[in-house]
């Protein structure tokens, strides 16, 4: 719990810079091919979480173009608020933001907060890695999306340590060596996995 305070904290501090230094050149070829994964379409729902600043929406609206429905969780005031200032300066109409915990997120959250709502895609990018309790955020997951959609995961993987892996843990405050996508792969029909950046970020995919 006082991590979870922390890491908040945490972030919305780096909120103001996040653009910044996680730029969207750095991370734009992993993400464009994790969303190409979720097969989006037209008048479909997705789920980003955690959603950070907002940086695949733009991505997402490439697919969408406008119709449907992007829903955008995190647990930062601070990377909300961004992310709503690119909604705003976008004039975006098909995008909801919501402050909550990714370890919450379940089939009854959704009821209550998204009225039942069929949720087509999952892209859960750069979270799993800091998240408490991850393979319950992968089960929760899994449950409240639609028979057959499609979960994508973007996230660190580095196996052995070294200075870059402790970089990355100290700048995100999360680990970067949780079999994240060895337990995706066990839970999912059509797994898929590529990497990036010398085999350090992964992009796995599979359909419920
Ligand atoms: C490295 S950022 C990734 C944001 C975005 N997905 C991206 O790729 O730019 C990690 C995000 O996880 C959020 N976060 C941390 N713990 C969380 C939790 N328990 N529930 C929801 N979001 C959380 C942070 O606020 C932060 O925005």
């Amino acid at each position: 719990m006082k991590n979870q305070e922390n890491a908040t904290k945490y972030y919305d501090n780096f909120s103001k810079i996040y653009d910044f230094v996680s730029s969207k050149r750095y991370y734009h070829k992993p993400r464009q091919y994790a969303i190409e994964q979720l097969e989006l379409k037209e008048y479909q729902t997705v789920l980003n979480l955690p959603c950070g600043t907002g940086q695949n929406f733009s991505y997402f609206q490439n697919y969408l173009h406008q119709t449907g429905q992007i829903i955008g969780i995190d647990l930062s005031d601070g990377m909300l608020e961004k992310s709503q200032r690119k909604i705003k300066n976008h004039q975006w109409k098909n995008i909801k933001i919501i402050k909550a915990d990714a370890t919450k997120i379940n089939s009854n959250w959704v009821r209550e907060h998204l009225n039942e709502i069929k949720i087509d895609v999952i892209l859960c990018d750069l979270g799993l890695s800091g998240f408490p309790d991850w393979q319950n955020v992968i089960d929760n997951l899994l449950d409240i999306l639609t028979p057959n959609g499609k979960i994508v995961i973007m996230d660190w993987y580095i196996e052995k340590p070294s200075l870059r892996g402790e970089f990355i843990k100290w700048i995100g405050k999360g680990e970067v060596n949780r079999p994240i996508w060895q337990y995706l792969q066990t839970k999912v029909e059509q797994f898929k996995i590529r990497t990036f950046k010398q085999g350090d970020i992964f992009v796995a995919s599979g359909r419920k």
